[in-house]
């Protein structure tokens, strides 16, 4: 599945950047990649992985079929710069069906990064067998991220309202989009 990896993109301003599965080895990497996510976005983060004790365990307990998760870095000094990770449940029932999360260092956005990111990520769930790609977005927070998201097709399946806490008490719209994988690039 990861024979493609490491794989070479380019930002929008020319650096030269790696996408590859997340391994043991990025422990320190990615705690310092998520210590550079500004803390009002770390307070809608769905786990708490910027808790350096729960990324251990999560690292050293990795299982690609139920979390995958691939890092963008930098090819010059192996800076992580962006993190996806496609969840899966363990249920039968729910086995068709992925969960994305995606966070890109702010320093780096706007550089189609993102855009690479999810693109990579829905080929690895063609080559996964999975059929519904699910993503969440807080309204009024996650914009750039539902825009991406619309570019790849994803379509807002419900809105849940008033489902999230903002860090000042305030209730913001949950947003759910879904996409359907198709089973050949031709399909899109
Ligand atoms: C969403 C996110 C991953 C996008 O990453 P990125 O590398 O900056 O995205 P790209 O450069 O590929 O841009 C993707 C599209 O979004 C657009 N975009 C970027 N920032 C935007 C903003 N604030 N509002 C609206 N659109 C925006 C870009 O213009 C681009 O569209 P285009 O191709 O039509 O120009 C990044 O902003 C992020 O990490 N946000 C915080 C975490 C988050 O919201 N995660 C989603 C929860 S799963």
């Amino acid at each position: 599945m990861f024979e493609e990896y490491p794989k070479e993109i380019m930002s929008k301003d020319g650096t030269p950047i790696l996408i590859r599965p997340l391994v043991k080895e990025d422990e320190q990497a990615l705690t310092a990649f998520f210590s550079r996510i500004p803390e009002e976005e770390r307070w809608f983060l769905r786990d708490n992985i910027a808790d350096p004790d729960i990324m251990r365990e999560w690292i050293g307990n990795l299982d690609f079929t139920r979390v995958l998760p691939l890092v963008a870095v930098k090819e010059d000094d192996n800076t992580i710069i962006a993190n996806v990770r496609l969840h899966r449940r363990p249920s039968e029932c729910l086995s068709h069906i992925a969960h994305l999360r995606i966070v890109v260092d702010p320093a780096f956005r706007n550089q189609r990064i993102g855009s690479w990111m999810l693109l990579d990520t829905v080929r690895l769930a063609m080559t996964m067998g999975i059929e519904k790609l699910v993503a969440e977005f807080v309204a009024g927070v996650e914009e750039a991220a539902v825009h991406a998201a619309r570019k790849l097709d994803f379509y807002e399946e419900a809105v849940l309202k008033d489902y999230v806490k903002d860090r000042r008490g305030g209730y913001r719209d949950l947003i759910i989009m879904v996409k359907n994988i198709h089973r050949e690039w031709s399909d899109f």
